[in-house]
């Protein structure tokens, strides 16, 4: 996939990207030698090696595939090597520099706290980390306000208590402003955006925005949709939908209705999914008015294909123009919850 000069300098908006789907082989790398963390790969090659093949998400396994690791598997296991701030501070700022390659000025990143307090991070080493890359990254031209994500596989209290211990970090009164908004992520095999009500509820009483994954392909996912577009938040639906794209068309008016767009990662589709099925089905969804936008997930576990190859794809298998190219740019800054200044710069 060769990225036009048209694509690479479009400036850019990311609002589906999970920081710890960001971590590059290399950096995995040196993380594991500074805190003395074994891999099971002898060699760099041998770790590199292991991105190449295509990590299915099979959430009928559950997360225990015997032989290959599931994507998720793969995901979770990446993050054994981040322990200290100084490590998520690294993560982020990696990634805030790939930000300035890529022209994304502004950025809506997910990031996993129970993947780290689980294995006895301390929240605030993720916490105090990620926030002091969202300051520093201001200086190189790229906004930032983050997500936090319910492990919606992990029982509900824990993410409550997860999200407690959080919160003075979020954008609320006297918080820092890491984080201005909640989501739901991992395996989201039998567990519906329901069961997190009480998590949506928090967060909006505390003024924060709320999205939530329903992944392409997975069992149920209709009725994720459906919850999400009419029942969340006391009836008021999700303020977006990651992924979604499977919605099936009784639930399109639904999404244009509520004014809930789709933050949609071409790529992570296109590994499982024809070209002529997958690209014509995103122009149709366009072109009954549902809101989109393009981005990533977890490019270092996708190929390495970032938010230009998803715009990319988009362009040369969708048949969108320039315009509409651009357009779509605009569509992701109106998605967006940025504040108004850092909009208007943006636009
Ligand atoms: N699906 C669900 N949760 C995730 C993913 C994904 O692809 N990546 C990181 N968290
Ligand atoms: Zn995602």
């Amino acid at each position: 996939l060769t990225i036009t000069p048209f694509i690479a300098n479009l400036p850019k908006v990311e609002l589906h990207i999970h920081i710890e789907g960001t971590l590059t082989p290399a950096l995995r790398w040196e993380l594991a030698h500074r805190n003395a963390i074994p891999l099971p790969y002898p060699t760099f090659e041998d770790l590199q090696a292991s991105y190449a093949v295509t990590l299915n998400h099979r959430p009928e396994l559950n997360g225990r595939q015997p032989g290959i690791p599931t994507f998720l598997e793969a995901y979770f296991a990446g993050c054994e090597v981040l322990r200290t701030e100084a490590d998520f501070y690294d993560l982020a700022m990696a990634y805030f520099h790939r930000c300035v390659d890529l022209k994304v000025r502004y950025t809506e990143p997910f990031f996993d706290i129970q993947a780290h307090t689980r294995r006895g991070v301390p929240a605030q080493a993720v916490l105090n980390g990620y926030l002091r890359a969202q300051q520093d990254a201001i200086a190189l031209g790229v906004h930032s306000r983050w997500i936090f994500c319910f492990l919606r596989d992990e029982p509900v209290s824990a993410g409550l208590d997860a999200y407690r211990t959080a919160r003075p970090w979020a954008t609320v009164e006297g918080g820092k402003g890491l984080f201005h908004a909640v989501g739901l992520a991992s395996n989201a095999y039998e567990r519906p955006p329901m069961l997190f009500e009480e998590g949506f509820r928090l967060a909006r009483a505390d003024g924060l925005h709320v999205t939530m994954h329903c992944d392409f392909g997975q069992k149920d996912t209709q009725a994720h949709v459906a919850e999400a577009i009419y029942k969340v938040c006391g009836g008021l639906g999700a303020e977006r939908i990651d992924h979604g794209l499977d919605a099936e068309e009784e639930l399109w008016a639904g999404l244009v209705e509520r004014g809930i767009g789709l933050t949609l990662c071409p790529h992570a589709y296109h590994r499982r999914t024809a070209t002529e099925v997958l690209f014509p089905k995103i122009r149709r969804l366009w072109e009954r008015g549902v809101q989109m936008c393009f981005n990533s997930d977890d490019p270092t576990l996708m190929h390495d294909v970032w938010i230009d190859g998803n715009m990319q794809k988009v362009y040369s298998y969708c048949g969108f123009s320039r315009g509409e190219m651009v357009q779509f740019v605009r569509n992701a800054v109106d998605m967006s919850w940025a504040e108004e200044d850092v909009k208007k710069a943006i636009y």
